[in-house]
């Protein structure tokens, strides 16, 4: 399957975000007052963000990196879960590109990025068939409202975890790792981000778990790392 060049996503994603700045507009103006938009959660609010990741290709090149290892490992019609769409939705973009489109669920826990979400399938319909997101705080997630998958990014793991969180999010970063564990289909694949900002915190839990035979390293590609089910997943 060809390759899709880094460079060829200027191509396929909006110079101008469409919608976001909107809502950010939109929420400053519901604040009181001049509060700024909040970033980060105070005690026992939920951990949302008004503001946005655009595309960082050299800071943060994971997207590409998932799309290109999405194409090249030949994946068509196979499901996958994206932790953090960004503003501009590149995985779906890409994935569209595919002859046989990949069936994404992103999460995203902006707002602005949920709603450039609306805005894409709103101007492409055809890119709703096969790409969902949702608005919802990652650690919050349950196994029962969730799919079995054949590949799952964790890109962003220990990017975004506050221990106040634990007020209404039952998760952590580990128990994330195990719950998708359980969401794996056979031979599925958790792929971790090492040059995430956060990967000196994530490593140490991914060894953990791969010493305790809870995971199995597969592959390496680019800034990705490819991991399976290990032996002993099941009793984690
Ligand atoms: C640093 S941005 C990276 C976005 C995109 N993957 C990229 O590389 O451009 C982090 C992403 O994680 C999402 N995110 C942050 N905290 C989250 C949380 N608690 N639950 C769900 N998504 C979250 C954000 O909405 C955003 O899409």
């Amino acid at each position: 399957m060809a390759k899709i060049a880094i460079e060829d996503y200027a191509e396929i994603i909006p110079k101008k975000p469409t919608g976001w700045q909107k809502i950010i507009r939109e929420v400053k103006r519901l604040l009181p007052g001049n509060t700024p938009v909040k970033v980060k959660p105070k005690l026992g609010e939920l951990n949302f963000y008004a503001d946005t990741w655009t595309l960082q290709m050299a800071a943060c090149p994971c997207d590409a990196h998932f799309a290109e290892y999405l194409s090249e490992s030949g994946r068509s019609g196979q499901t996958v879960f994206h932790f953090g769409t960004g503003q501009h939705h590149l995985l779906a973009r890409a994935n569209q590109t595919l002859p046989t489109p990949n069936d994404i669920l992103g999460i995203t826990a902006s707002m602005g990025e949920y709603q450039a979400y609306v805005d894409y399938i709103v101007a492409q319909p055809t890119a709703a068939r096969n790409y969902k997101v949702f608005f919802a705080d990652i650690y919050t997630l349950t196994a029962g409202l969730l799919p079995t998958f054949d590949v799952v990014s964790l890109f962003h793991l220990c990017e975004f975890y506050e221990p106040s969180n634990a007020q209404y999010a039952p998760l952590d970063d580990e128990a994330l790792v195990k719950l998708f564990l359980t969401k794996l289909n056979a031979g599925g694949e958790i792929l971790f981000y090492t040059g995430s900002s956060a990967y000196a915190k994530a490593e140490p839990i991914i060894a953990r778990l791969t010493a305790e035979g809870v995971l199995t390293f597969k592959t390496a590609y680019e800034t990705l790392v490819v991991y399976t089910a290990g032996p002993r997943a099941a009793s984690a």
